[in-house]
């Protein structure tokens, strides 16, 4: 399993979001990471599927929308529909989260289920087998720009290990918050395949060049001598 990197367009200007999505494909962006964030489950507003529609009609990669929001469930399909191809949901938000997995795979989105940094890796074991990856947060979520939380490349070498015990092998774990040239090795190491990466990116110089620059970090650390 190679590693993808999936750019967050919430740190990005958004009167020039086609641009921004341009440029980090022209770096090798594997998706576009969208943040849909409600006021409610997050303090923040951000985008909806207009938005998604918008960005559909001029990306090249994937669209990976990860749905910050009370009741996802009342959703889904309008993102499915405006392009989402990766559509991820709380775990916490969500009582009947097998419903909501198998909900978003029946509109042939690939569903993945996100944990807070606070919520223990053990919720995951009923529905380890069905989801398509898991979204481990490296920040509590809202924002961009915020500091990596130590503790997550324990975090998801544990669900890696929950899901290979499960036989989902298959299912790739993407991390998101804060990760940057200086942590990238260590989450690959521990078993991270899909990045996260917003301030990192559209924060710097050249967004491109970021894209690229992560892209290597990441690939080195796959094939590389291990960081630790
Ligand atoms: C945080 C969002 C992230 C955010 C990442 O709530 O889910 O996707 O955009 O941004 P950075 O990489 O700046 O932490
Ligand atoms: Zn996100």
């Amino acid at each position: 399993m190679s590693v993808r990197i999936a750019p967050s367009i919430l740190s990005a200007d958004f009167a020039y979001l086609g641009d921004a999505v341009a440029r980090v494909e022209r770096g090798g962006a594997d998706l576009i990471h969208v943040d849909v964030m409600d006021g409610h489950f997050v303090p923040n507003l951000t985008i909806g599927p207009a938005v998604v529609k918008s960005l559909k009609r001029v990306a090249r990669t994937p669209l990976d929308v990860h749905l910050m929001i009370t009741d996802p469930d009342r959703y889904i399909e309008a993102f499915a529909a405006a392009g989402a191809a990766m559509i991820s949901v709380h775990l916490e938000v969500l009582p009947h989260l097998h419903r909501t997995v198998h909900a978003i795979k029946a509109l042939g989105v690939k569903a993945g289920v996100v944990l807070n940094p606070s919520t223990p890796v053990g919720a995951l074991e009923e529905i380890a087998t069905d989801v398509d990856f898991v979204l481990a947060m490296s920040v509590n979520p809202g924002f961009g720009g915020q500091s990596f939380i130590p503790r997550s490349p324990a975090k998801v070498a544990a669900i890696r290990a929950l899901l290979d015990r499960c036989g989902n092998f298959a299912a790739p774990i993407e991390i998101d918050g804060g990760i940057d040239a200086h942590n990238a090795a260590r989450v690959v190491a521990a078993g991270a395949r899909i990045l996260v990466a917003g301030n990192a990116i559209f924060g710097a110089a050249d967004p491109e060049v970021a894209t690229r620059e992560l892209k290597a970090i990441a690939g080195l650390a796959l094939t590389g001598p291990s960081p630790r």
